[in-house]
């Protein structure tokens, strides 16, 4: 069988990426709460939130597969949940660079219980990408409101307030440092914002962040490394390149930083670890960042090697087609998977941000 895209292309895909493909526009679909959130897992005990991390790449893969109105019902979502929270920080007294807004919220859009969890909470990356996204939801015909606007326009000012502090990277650690895939989301979403709001002070703003991007606290000899205390590479930082656009596929910065990445982080199963020393299940081979891989191959014209990380997937899918976060087969510390599992359960299954980054990467192969 094969799936046919209504909106765009001629192109069809074999009978095993058409059915993946269906179900994960289908485990999107289920996951959207009916306040517009996307749960980060269903079956997760611990993802029972929306990151915005994740939710925004999960709009913007609805957004490339034409689910105009899920991508729009979760742009709404993050609207309202940004104007309750900045709002009444505001209406407190309280200045904006004193607030450390969570990373994720209840499905309703609240703060989490106190206490819930022990994971930190204070990471930019996510209101980076919320505006990154925002902007290409419009660009895709999608309809940006009142309310829309006021909300990026409050989260442009926290983002302008808070860009310079040290917060929790996308993997929700080193909570002291610089990180340099952050700084790429804090660039995107600031521009993005600038554009939206037509507040050029704001693109001023993410020049100066673009020109720590270039300093010798994210650019090394070998590429950009993970953060201002670190010389290695996290794979994170194909984000640099695609979506987020600060610097080219092919530019020598990136395809040095590409080259070690595919050097010191594909695992032995072919599939792309986030970083080494990565103690989180073992440190195993992830389902997102292999998209990620293939996504950049195929933005340097590699349909090989996209098909490569797309079939590395689909062989990682379960019976049912489910997506896990990573595969813990081949993992850094193998007596690290069992602590892990005792104590959160098996990894999350379906996690909603692997299926959108095979949407994407499917679609960027139909595009080859
Ligand atoms: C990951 C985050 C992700 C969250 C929810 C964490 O384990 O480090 O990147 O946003 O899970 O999927």
């Amino acid at each position: 069988m094969t799936v046919h895209r209504s909106h765009r292309s001629h192109r069809s895909y074999d009978a095993t990426t058409a059915g993946l493909v269906r179900h994960s526009l289908a485990v999107l679909r289920d996951g959207r709460h009916p306040s517009g959130a996307y749960v980060a897992c269903p079956n997760y005990p611990t993802y029972q939130y929306a990151w915005l991390r994740d939710g925004s790449f999960c709009a913007y893969a609805a957004d490339l597969w034409g689910e105009r109105e899920e991508a729009a019902a979760f742009h709404r979502f993050v609207a309202r949940t940004v104007l309750r929270h900045l709002g009444r920080e505001a209406d407190s007294g309280r200045a904006e660079a004193d607030l450390r807004l969570p990373t994720r919220y209840t499905l309703t859009g609240e703060f989490e219980p106190a206490g819930a969890q022990a994971w930190p909470n204070f990471q930019l990356d996510g209101y980076g990408t919320w505006l990154w996204a925002l902007r290409d939801h419009r660009a895709r015909g999608g309809v940006l409101d009142d309310e829309i606007l006021r909300a990026a326009g409050r989260t442009a000012d926290y983002l302008d307030a808070t860009c310079a502090l040290p917060c929790y990277d996308c993997w929700e650690e080193y909570g002291d440092r610089r990180h340099t895939s952050t700084l790429a989301t804090l660039v995107a979403g600031l521009e993005a914002a600038a554009e939206l709001l037509g507040r050029p002070a704001l693109s001023d703003r993410a020049a100066g962040l673009r020109a720590e991007l270039d300093s010798a606290a994210h650019l090394g000899d070998a590429g950009y490394i993970k953060h201002d205390a670190s010389g290695g590479v996290d794979a994170s930082l194909l984000w640099l390149a695609l979506p987020f656009g600060v610097v080219a596929p092919d530019d020598p910065r990136m395809t040095a930083t590409a080259e070690r990445i595919g050097a010191e982080l594909t695992g032995p199963g072919g599939g792309i670890r986030r970083y080494l020393g990565d103690e989180f299940y073992g440190g195993g081979e992830w389902i997102l960042l292999t998209a990620w891989w293939g996504w950049y191959r195929a933005a340097l014209g590699d349909r090989e090697g996209a098909l490569r990380a797309a079939r590395w997937i689909e062989a990682a899918a379960t019976e049912s087609g489910d997506l896990p976060e990573q595969l813990t087969a081949t993992p850094q510390f193998a007596d690290r998977v069992e602590p892990w599992t005792r104590r959160w359960g098996p990894v999350a299954t379906p996690l909603l941000w692997s299926h959108a980054m095979y949407l994407v990467l499917a679609d960027a192969l139909a595009r080859l």
